[in-house]
């Protein structure tokens, strides 16, 4: 096959690694991860905990085990000083995007293992453990600092996803929103081959850093074609505003040749695998909430995008306004895909070194040759 045949844009179709993390199987739309379905979790009320523990250990964990799991995160949550203060001086219209990524990177400073040079199994799993519990504190802190109010201390008695809740609030979450928010970290958690996962993998093949790798991934899923879309599948529902209006400026958007935000995938042609247990969590919070409409306008989307284009919904879409109904601001709804993500990409990290070979493939040149040389002057 010649050089041009064999490439594909956006590298689609390319088979561009090995994994035995997960997989989506289209042909019966789910997504495998070690084997389980992904949605049976959520189904089966799993924690975002257990789902952490199955991505860095291969396998669910025992009651035991799962305790264990649990005071190492509570031991770590807990910010270094210099990543406190990072946050503290950081401008107060940085986007927390852009803090959480920078913060991220941080942590490296004094991360024993970073400090050691150590990119070994148990020292990657630890480094794992230590950004999972710290990540939530950097999202929450950054977003209450930035409003000029002093940040929550975290709870020992909460867990990830209501310790989450809490830290960004500063109230007691309600039953509702804990169970909408792990669902809905369970669903981010991982997803196979997907560009920040292969950007922290491109990095931890030159055996840089488990936080040099995390931060590349960080740094990839924050574009709105990515993990940015939740944001803007939430900012597009507000431009649209009423469930009457939805329709038009669907085909209006699509008239223009808009992308749609929260619609579409590389992968799944017949709709998302994760979407119909987040539009059950979307769906809980309208209900406890009285406040449907972004649900409504959601839905009238999704009509009006199958019947003009067969295009389905992604996960970013439901949990736009899930999280919008749960008061959680608009721009800390990628930071929040990051604080889930953490678990899928540290085990990309792991598998990638626990095997290594330098990720560098080749491309097809496309400038000119054979120019010569003239010193500035004659140019
Ligand atoms: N709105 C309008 N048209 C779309 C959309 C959309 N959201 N998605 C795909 N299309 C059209 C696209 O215009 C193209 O049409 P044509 O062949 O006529 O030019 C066709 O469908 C194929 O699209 P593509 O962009 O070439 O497909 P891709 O596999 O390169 O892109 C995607 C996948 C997710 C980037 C794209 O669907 C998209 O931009 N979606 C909007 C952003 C979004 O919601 N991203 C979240 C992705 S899932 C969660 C995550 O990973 O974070």
């Amino acid at each position: 096959m010649s050089e041009a045949n064999s490439y594909s844009p956006g590298l689609a179709g390319v088979i561009a690694g090995e994994s035995a993390i997960s997989c989506i199987d289209v042909e019966r739309n789910k997504l495998n991860m070690r084997g389980y379905d992904l949605v049976d979790l959520t189904e089966g009320g799993a924690s975002f905990e257990e789902v952490a523990y199955l991505l860095l250990h291969d396998d669910l964990p025992s009651l035991g085990q799962l305790a264990a799991f649990n005071d190492a995160l509570l031991i770590e949550r807990q910010l270094p000083d210099a990543v406190a203060h990072l946050l503290r001086t950081a401008p107060a219209k940085a986007h927390p995007m852009a803090l959480l990524r920078t913060a991220v990177s941080a942590l490296a400073y004094s991360d024993a293992d970073s400090l050691a040079g150590d990119t070994s199994h148990e020292a990657n799993v630890r480094k794992a453990v230590r950004l999972l519990a710290k990540v939530p504190l950097i999202i929450a802190a950054g977003h209450r600092l930035a409003q000029g109010q002093e940040p929550v201390e975290p709870r020992d008695d909460l867990s990830l996803a209501a310790n989450l809740l809490y830290m960004i609030s500063g109230e007691e979450p309600k039953a509702y929103a804990i169970e909408a928010m792990n669902v809905s970290l369970i669903l981010y958690s991982e997803h196979g081959y997907n560009a920040s996962a292969f950007a922290a993998r491109v990095a931890a093949s030159t055996l840089a850093d488990m936080h040099a790798a995390i931060t590349a991934g960080v740094a990839t899923l924050g574009g709105p074609l990515h993990g940015g879309a939740n944001e803007a599948a939430m900012e597009m529902m507000l431009e649209i505003g009423t469930p009457d209006n939805a329709r038009t400026w669907i085909l209006d958007a699509l008239q223009s040749k808009r992308k749609i935000m929260g619609f579409g995938h590389r992968e799944y042609k017949s709709g998302d695998s994760r979407v119909p247990a987040m539009k059950q969590a979307g769906l809980s919070v309208s209900q406890e909430t009285g406040e449907d409409r972004w649900r409504q306008i959601a839905e009238i989307s999704e009509e009006t995008m199958l019947a003009e284009k067969g295009i389905f919904p992604n996960l970013d879409l439901p949990c736009a306004y899930a999280y919008y109904g749960l008061d959680i601001p608009i721009p800390l709804f990628t930071p929040i895909f990051v604080a889930s993500r953490i678990s899928g990409w540290a085990a990309h990290v792991i598998e990638q070194q626990d095997n290594n070979r330098l990720i560098r493939p080749n491309h097809i040149y496309t400038g000119p040759v054979g120019r010569t040389y003239k010193s500035v002057g004659d140019r």
